[in-house]
């Protein structure tokens, strides 16, 4: 089992549940994709920190010792404020970590000055802190104005209060049209849209509803040369299959990488699927011809 007491690993999974490492906390919380058996025994189970339940008549958490407001972990070199939600969320989705590691590696290639990226459904920055650390300039926008203070919160721990980040609070929808008509235009776009979601006024967001227009939106604003669009996603049924069919027929002609996100573990721990993610980049322009 890892010990490391500053930074995320998956410790194991099974019967429904997962067990894992935030930092000095062991959490045991549900997983309904994990519908294979537990690896380790009860008694590695037992000394989780703190359990969620979720059941009919008792949802929440249960610790097993004093709890502290808030406490740091550290995933893919960045460090995050977590905190025990009422919905058994921490304050940051781990499967994130290998989309930030593959835009990194996009940025740091960048030799002709920084890329201006748009993170849409920034929820706690993530991405836009690790885009920062590469150098990037970063529109971060969430409709939630407490996420995008958690936002603001690890961007200070991350020392990166002085980084060209632009923290929006909006609706992605209409924050897109307006962009439009201010002319402005976007290196990279990353956009993790929810099953179902409201705006900074209650503007309804359904994926099967508004993905088409979404991704029209993400087209215009892309600009000619843009590098990268990184589409992530949680909904039952958008496969790796179908969000390359979405980039395919929504962006203009590039490489698309499509496979599934999963936990970060250690040796030989199973992954556990969370969601797909399809990342389109634009073709490289053809050297000079000899
Ligand atoms: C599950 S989170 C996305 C996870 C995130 N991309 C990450 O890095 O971990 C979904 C986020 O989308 C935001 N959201 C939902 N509907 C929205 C909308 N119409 N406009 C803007 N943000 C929205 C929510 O406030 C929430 O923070």
């Amino acid at each position: 089992m890892s010990t490391d007491q500053s930074s995320y690993c998956l410790l194991d999974s099974g019967n429904g549940r997962k067990l894992e490492r935030f930092g000095a906390f062991v959490l045991d919380r549900p997983c309904a994709q994990a519908v294979w058996r537990k690896s380790l025994p009860a008694r590695d189970w037992s000394k989780a920190d703190a359990v969620f339940i979720r059941e009919a008549g008792t949802t929440g958490w249960q610790f097993r010792g004093a709890w502290p407001e808030y406490w740091l972990c550290e995933l893919a070199g960045v460090l995050f404020r977590l905190q025990a939600t009422d919905f058994g969320h921490v304050g940051v989705f781990p499967e994130h970590a290998l989309g930030w590691q593959k835009m990194r590696s996009v940025a740091a290639q960048k030799t002709a000055g920084k890329l201006n990226i748009l993170n849409l459904f920034a929820y706690s920055g993530g991405a836009t802190l690790a885009l920062a650390q590469a150098g990037c300039t970063v529109c971060h926008l969430d409709a939630s104005p407490k996420m995008v203070n958690w936002g603001r919160q690890n961007a200070a721990l991350n020392h990166l209060e002085a980084a060209p980040i632009r923290w929006i609070v909006d609706d992605v929808q209409k924050f897109l049209q307006r962009e439009l008509r201010r002319g402005r235009r976007y290196d990279g776009v990353v956009l993790d849209p929810p099953s179902f979601g409201r705006g900074s006024k209650q503007e309804l967001f359904q994926i099967d509803q508004h993905i088409l227009d979404l991704l029209a939106l993400t087209r215009q604003v892309l600009s000619p040369h843009g590098a990268f669009v990184f589409f992530s996603c949680h909904t039952p049924g958008y496969t790796p299959l179908v969000l390359t069919h979405l980039l395919t027929q929504g962006l203009p002609p590039g490489n698309i990488e499509a496979g599934e996100l999963t936990l970060p573990a250690e040796g030989n721990i199973l992954p556990v699927p969370s969601g797909t993610y399809a990342f389109w980049q634009q073709n490289p322009s053809p050297g000079p011809r000899r």
